[in-house]
């Protein structure tokens, strides 16, 4: 018993006194593998911040890639979490009030999954501003950009697990997780 609070030291010693591998990557190839692994930082950052695990990270990766950036990007992952958050809002507001009006549905759903006004606006509230990869010439901050990003993570959830419910409960905590006036 007396012998576990002391494993650790041993073993931070024993990092400590191993020799230090030598870099000997060049210059550029060391810088673009500090870039990438920030993101991968980032990513498993923004999986905490969503409470969920990726099972294909690369889903997630392709989620936060704008299209400035590269051929394999967000667009389509955004189309179809535009319609996951779409169907989710629906079935929450009807299942809370069946009689609801379609004219109060379409306004509340387009609320809900609204560039300016929700979309963009959870999306910088988990950051993904500063997560998402553009071009050097396009600003990550825009209501676009920060939108088509929000959207798309909620494609890559439907794809990872084959299930799109199990997208819209993870929107739903991210959207309503913030007290946001729309939360139901
Ligand atoms: C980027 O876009 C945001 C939001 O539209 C804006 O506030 C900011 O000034 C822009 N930054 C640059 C460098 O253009």
């Amino acid at each position: 018993m007396h012998l576990l609070p002391v494993l650790p030291v041993i073993f931070i010693a024993a990092v400590f006194c191993s020799p230090m591998p030598v870099p000997c990557t060049p210059v550029s190839a060391r810088s673009q593998s500090l870039r990438s692994s920030s993101f991968s930082v980032a990513l498993e950052t923004l999986q905490k911040h969503l409470n969920y695990d990726f099972q294909n990270i690369g889903l997630l990766r392709r989620a936060m890639t704008h299209s400035s950036y590269s051929e394999e990007n967000n667009k389509a992952l955004s189309i179809l979490g535009e319609s996951i958050i779409e169907t989710t809002a629906s079935l929450r507001l009807l299942t809370k009030d069946v009689d609801i009006s379609s004219k109060d549905l379409n306004n509340r759903v387009s609320e809900i999954s609204k560039v300016e006004t929700s979309c963009a606006v959870d999306g910088m509230r988990l950051g993904l501003q500063n997560v998402v990869r553009v071009s050097s010439n396009t600003n990550s901050s825009t209501s676009s950009v920060v939108c088509g990003a929000f959207r798309a993570i909620f494609g890559a959830v439907a794809l990872d697990t084959g299930k799109s419910d199990d997208a819209g409960d993870v929107f739903w905590v991210v959207h309503g997780g913030a007290g946001s006036a729309l939360s139901m």
